[in-house]
């Protein structure tokens, strides 16, 4: 059935891309060997999987209905727009009704006063101008509200940079000044918007116009401060990094900040030819993407063995102080991590979830000691809980074969954790975290994304993107958590604590595994019902208590094989209620979607369109930019750009109802 959609920009042929990198693929370093317990190699089990749903998953789909509960005040089904059919066109489709506008894409001036440089379509503008100019493929994206739903903040990420696209002859020749406009196009963004006549535009110049990028400095604070292994030439103290990188998923914290989480940061440093063991846990090996570490000798680890330390952090940034100094949060533990998700306990302390995206690692949570305090006596939200994420306990969950579920807490001294075993002391354990997960025994899993929090019915779901290699040679077998071998397609897995978000026992279930019932491989049916999708990573809860589920399907596999039915990346709207999965908005050729945040009130989506255009092969072919994608602008000879996109209804109602 082909249903009918408005869409953004010309109409494209069908796009046949070759073969490419999913750059998000590219780690996967976890060689222990702690999940024996929970590998399951039950026939039966594998039974129940051909039949389209997982033990767990049949549970919860009994369930469900009792589970997850609309919140106050929500009538009838969350889902009343009409899902849209797959589409391979270079262009952002949505359903009808709906109008979805560009905003900030990459290389637009974000608004600091008199320093507005204006975008170079050629890809000519100076590193300089870049840092003060939107990043490069637009990831995490939050709406912070300034005056209702009219008026307020985005903060976005700049994941990465695609050189081939990011200069004039790529990287032909490769410079200093290249060097340092890819550091310039990466960090976060914050840039103004406001709602004039049902359109939102940039406010420029703003006060609150900012770019982070992998310069600017930051404090780093809590038990890994100052730690041996955080001390560098450039910095003695270990107390203050320059940049942050990689930077994926974002969450807002009930004080008004934006934490964001250093993803797959391992790809920019250089080891040597032979890397120690501890680097190569973490991924380390010689790379030829950034080749950042031959004009920065920072990134040279044989020169600066201690600067990988100094990565892999949540991040928290102050949107609404301009002048505040960034922090990494080292309680929260170190890893490869995606974002960073915040729920509240009935005592109001705050619990932080995160995810490592690389292949058989870890789910955190973070649960603060403290309570979460209010602003007052001349501080601000912000001000008043500027320590809160410094103090606390770090946990890496375990899934059990029989549905329930262990946080196992990272405290040097406590179990396998001692000096014995690498862990002299606190930091030790936080800065190498994958290794004390290892030796707790916490579950490999299927490249952990985003986590989205429901408070009213209390279900914390999680994306599992996709594990090709999962029951591979040399390489974890399935288990009840991550239960499909060559796990292309994907699975969203969720859990309720026992207790509060601060409890060590929960009970979990598979909420949807992805896949399209019309393949021949049992493991890449799924059990989707409705809208087929594969590849799931971005996560977001609605104001409506829909969830959002965002795809990235990296180029080399999209609208090919098993995902040849599936059409470009897309996000899709779910209803928790009855497991329903409906087609809401597909990106353009090559693109991820990403970054679903919305206003207060739910009459605008705000999502990033990122990277399209991915090239098939490697990186973009700077003598053909836009030869797969041209969007948003589709200049003659241009190049495509991420971009934040609006999407309103054009009634002005609220979105998905
Ligand atoms: Fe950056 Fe895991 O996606
Ligand atoms: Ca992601
Ligand atoms: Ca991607
Ligand atoms: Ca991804």
């Amino acid at each position: 059935m082909h249903r009918a959609g408005h869409r953004i920009g010309p109409r494209h042929g069908l796009h046949r891309p070759r073969h490419a990198q999913d750059f998000c693929t590219l780690e996967e370093s976890n060689r222990s060997s702690n999940p024996s317990l929970h590998e399951v190699s039950d026939p039966a089990r594998r039974t129940v999987l051909r039949g389209g749903m997982s033990v767990a998953a049949t549970v919860f789909f009994a369930g469900m209905a009792a589970c997850a509960g609309k919140p106050p005040g929500v009538a009838g089904p969350r889902l009343g727009f009409k899902g849209i059919a797959a589409s391979r066109a270079d262009a952002v489709v949505v359903p009808e009704g709906y109008t979805a506008q560009v905003l900030a894409p990459w290389g637009e001036p974000v608004g600091i006063a008199g320093a507005m440089p204006a975008w170079a379509p050629d890809a000519s503008n100076s590193a300089a101008e870049q840092a003060l100019q939107m990043g490069m493929h637009h990831d995490g994206l939050q709406f912070h509200a300034l005056e209702g739903s009219r008026r307020g903040l985005l903060v976005s990420n700049h994941e990465y940079t695609d050189d081939g696209l990011l200069h004039p002859g790529g990287m032909q020749p490769w410079t200093a000044e290249k060097v340092a406009k890819s550091q310039a196009a990466h960090g976060i963004s914050v840039i103004e918007i406001e709602l004039e006549a049902g359109r939102w535009q940039m406010v420029r110049p703003s006060r609150y116009a900012r770019r982070f990028t992998a310069g600017t400095p930051f404090a780093v604070s809590g038990p890994a401060a100052g730690h041996a292994l955080m001390k560098t030439a450039a910095d003695p103290g270990g107390r203050r990094v320059l940049g942050t990188l990689n930077n994926c998923a974002s969450g807002m914290t009930p004080w008004g900040t934006c934490l964001s989480g250093e993803e797959n940061w391992a790809g920019y440093f250089h080891p040597s030819d032979q890397p120690t063991a501890h680097e190569r846990r973490w991924g380390l090996r010689k790379n030829q993407w950034y080749r950042w570490h031959e004009y920065d000798p920072r990134f040279d680890t044989v020169r600066h063995p201690n600067e990988p330390h100094r990565f892999g952090w949540v991040v928290e940034i102050d949107p609404m102080d301009p002048t505040s100094v960034p922090v990494k949060r080292t309680a929260l533990g170190r890893a490869a991590h995606e974002g960073a998700t915040v729920a509240v306990t009935g005592d109001g302390r705050a619990v932080v979830y995160s995810g490592e995206d690389a292949a058989f690692e870890y789910v955190y949570k973070f649960v603060s000691r403290d309570r979460i305090r209010p602003a007052g006596g001349g501080l601000t939200a912000a001000q008043a809980n500027a320590d809160l994420l410094d103090h606390g306990t770090l946990y890496v969950a375990r899934f059990d074969a029989d549905g329930s579920g262990r946080w196992l807490p990272l405290v040097q001294g406590q179990g396998p954790l001692t000096p014995e075993r690498g862990f002299a002391d606190h930091g030790d354990v936080l800065i190498k975290a994958r290794q004390a997960s290892d030796a707790l025994g916490g579950t490999k899993m299927d490249r952990p994304e985003w986590i989205a929090v429901d408070p009213a019915s209390r279900w914390v779901y999680c994306a599992l993107t996709n594990n090709s290699a999962r029951g591979a040679s040399g390489h974890p077998g399935t288990d009840a958590a991550n239960p499909r071998a060559a796990n292309t397609m994907g699975h969203v897995i969720r859990w309720q604590e026992e207790g509060d978000f601060g409890g060590e026992r929960f009970r979990w279930n598979h909420f949807v595994l992805a896949g399209d019932a019309a393949n021949e491989r049992a493991e890449a049916r799924g059990n989707v019902d409705g809208d087929a999708f594969a590849c799931p990573d971005t996560l977001a809860l609605g104001p409506r208590g829909v969830l959002w589920i965002g795809t990235d399907v990296g180029s080399r596999s999209l609208n090919q094989g098993e995902m040849a039915r599936l059409g470009n990346n897309q996000l899709l709207a779910c209803d928790p209620a009855t497991g329903e999965v409906r087609r809401f908005l597909v990106g353009p050729v090559g693109a991820e979607i990403t970054g679903c945040s919305f206003t207060p009130d739910g009459t605008t989506m705000f999502v990033n369109i990122q990277h399209p255009g991915e090239s098939p092969g490697d990186r973009s072919d700077a003598a053909a930019p836009g030869q797969h994608s041209n969007w948003p602008d589709f200049r003659p000879g241009g190049r495509p750009r991420s971009a934040t996109v609006a999407v309103r209804r054009n009634d002005g109602g609220v979105i998905g109802a």
